[in-house]
């Protein structure tokens, strides 16, 4: 390669790199999209500060810890075991006023029902104890109370703000 044309592709390696370096650049720059509308959730989106949004996490996976403990205990006959497990899914328990004003009022319409349909559940646990009816009972309610996170999820997704 004579002098010249090894001048050349020195030169056109370095505008490549520029050009490389410029398109990484471009990318990184751009602003973040929602990765969850790009890949087609529909979902509507309830932003909410971090914390909050930790908060709404963390009752849910109280809750589906409840559905849990409930099957257990039920499947055991341990109706004080199950009343214990609901409880962190009840009302009482529910997420504090504070973080409910963040949310649409759809959602805490469907979220009381899902912590009431708990609260029944403990009263119908108390109906029910010690006989034979008491798996069937939990089982019907458990059932009806999947509904209600279901028809939440399929509806809303949180993102922080
Ligand atoms: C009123 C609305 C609503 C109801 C009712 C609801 N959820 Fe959720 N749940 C959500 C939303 C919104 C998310 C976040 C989903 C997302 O951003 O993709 C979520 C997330 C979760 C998660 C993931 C938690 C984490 O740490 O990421 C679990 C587990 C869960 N829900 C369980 C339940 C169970 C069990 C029930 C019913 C007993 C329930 N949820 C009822 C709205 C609801």
């Amino acid at each position: 390669m004579s002098r010249q044309n090894v001048h050349v592709v020195h030169r056109l390696v370095v505008v490549a790199c520029v050009a490389l370096i410029g398109a990484c650049y471009g990318v990184a720059s751009t602003p973040a999209k929602d990765a969850s509308t790009e890949s087609g959730d529909r979902r509507t989106a309830v932003p909410l500060p971090a914390e909050a949004q930790q908060a709404v996490l963390h009752e849910m996976r109280q809750m589906l810890g409840a559905i849990g403990g409930a099957m257990t205990a039920a499947a055991q006959g341990d109706t004080t075991a199950l009343i214990a497990a609901v409880a962190p899914a009840t009302t009482a328990a529910a997420a504090d006023p504070a973080i409910e004003a963040l949310l649409p009022a759809e959602w805490k319409e469907l979220a009381e029902r899902t912590h009431g349909a708990f609260d029944s559940l403990t009263v119908a646990v108390r109906r029910t104890r010690g006989t034979p009816a008491l798996k069937d009972t939990v089982l019907v309610r458990l059932a009806a109370i999947s509904g209600s996170c279901t028809a939440c999820h399929e509806t809303y997704r949180v993102t922080v703000k």
